[in-house]
Parts: C-alpha cells; structure tokens; sequence
C-alpha cells in the first residue's frame, strides 16, 4: 500500500494566517497544497484564481496540488504555469478530450490526475490510466467545504485501488477529497485511498493545526 499522505485544503485556510499556517505545513513535512479551483461553471462556486496560486506558490516550499473544478480545463492550463513535482487534477466529467488534456499536463511537466465526481463511473478513466499518475475521487459533490460524505464513494475507492492493481498500475494514487474527518479517512484508507485532501472537516476545524496532523500521523500513518 502507498504510505498515506495529507494535502491540506487551502481554500478552507484563514487567509490572514496563510504564512503562519504554511510553515507549520512546512515544518511538518506536508507533501503537498490542495489548491481548489472554481469557475462558477463546472460547480456552483468561485474560489482561487491564479493569482492567488502563484502567491502561495512563491511563498512555499511544497509542491501544490491544483485541483481544476473548471469548464475546459485543457485551455487554461498555462494559466497555473504547472510545475515538477505539483499534481494537476482535471475531472473526466469537464473536458470531451480527457487524454488530451492530461498528455498535456505531463507535457508541461506537472502530474497528471483524472478527478471524479460521487456519481461518475470508474469505467470513465479505463482508457487514460497509462496517462495519470493519480486518481482523486470526490467524497461529497464538489463546491463546498463542510458537506458529508456520500457513503457510496468508500466502495468506489476500494474497486478503484482493485482495477489499478488488476492492470499493473500499483503506483497510481488515489486521493479523496470532501469530508475527511479522521473518522473517514480511517475508512477511507481500509478501502485503498492514500492522499487525504484535508480540509474542515480536520485541519482547519477548531483547535491547534498541528495537533490535528499529529492525530493523523497517530491513527492513520
Ligand atoms: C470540495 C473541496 C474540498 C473541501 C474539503 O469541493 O474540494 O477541498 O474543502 O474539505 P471539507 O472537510 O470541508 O469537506
Ligand atoms: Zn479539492
């Protein structure tokens, strides 16, 4: 099994602490920054533009995870000016050429991950696993913080990480994203998952951010 790894939502971060909390993120040896983006198309939302990317990305030394939850996400990826080492998700539900789109990603020296939504077949990523190297999967309908889990998703995850294993794709992640208490992620994990999108739901609830990634690293790691 991958080793289990947190991206902390940064939309659900208090943006007059965003300096304070990235170097607790940092001296905590986070893997990456989940970075929602909304176009008030693809979910009914607006949240992190471009310049609010290069901000955070300027001013910290972990790799982002930009999670596109956009129209035609193939046209506006220079946008985001995608690095090595940062995680590009595109939903399978928000582009007619999804393959496109993620060879794409890889040409412009990002990694490539295929997100869908609660109510999106796994069959839609059969033909483009050879194309990602992570697969997020939504736990709740994307736009909010602060939504419950759809309990269906946890089966999802475990067909998930069984069809990737079937074909030879053992080092393909899979991330979730929506409601991931550490309640959830507990199962969440048992069902194959190994990148928490932690949000409101465990961050950024009330308390001491760093004694929430030490419960993580305490029950799930
Ligand atoms: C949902 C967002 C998530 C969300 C997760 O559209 O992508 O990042 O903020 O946090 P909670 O725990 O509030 O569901
Ligand atoms: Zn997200």
């Amino acid at each position: 099994m991958l080793p289990p790894r947190l991206s902390p939502s940064m939309m659900c971060a208090d943006l007059f602490r965003m300096g304070e909390t990235i170097h607790v993120f940092e001296a905590n040896n986070i893997p990456y920054l989940h970075i929602d983006v909304m176009d008030g198309l693809f979910v009914p939302n607006l949240m992190l533009g471009t310049g609010t990317v290069r901000q955070i990305r300027g001013g910290s030394s972990i790799p982002l995870d930009i999670h596109l939850m956009i129209e035609e996400p193939g046209e506006k990826l220079e946008w985001f000016d995608p690095g090595p080492g940062e995680y590009i998700s595109v939903h399978v539900e928000s582009t007619r050429h999804l393959q496109r789109v993620l060879a794409k990603i890889r040409s412009l020296g990002a990694k490539p991950m295929a997100a869908l939504n609660p109510a999106s077949p796994l069959s839609m990523l059969e033909d483009v696993l050879s194309d990602i190297d992570a697969v997020l999967v939504m736990t709740v309908n994307p736009g909010y913080a602060g939504q419950r889990l759809v309990p269906q998703t946890l089966d999802k995850i475990k067909r998930l990480r069984a069809m990737l294993d079937d074909k030879g794709f053992e080092n393909v992640e899979i991330e979730v994203d929506g409601n991931v208490s550490i309640e959830n992620a507990l199962k969440m994990r048992a069902s194959g998952a190994n990148i928490f999108v932690a949000g409101s739901s465990l961050l950024f609830k009330n308390g001491n951010i760093e004694d929430h990634i030490k419960l993580f690293n305490e029950k799930i790691r």
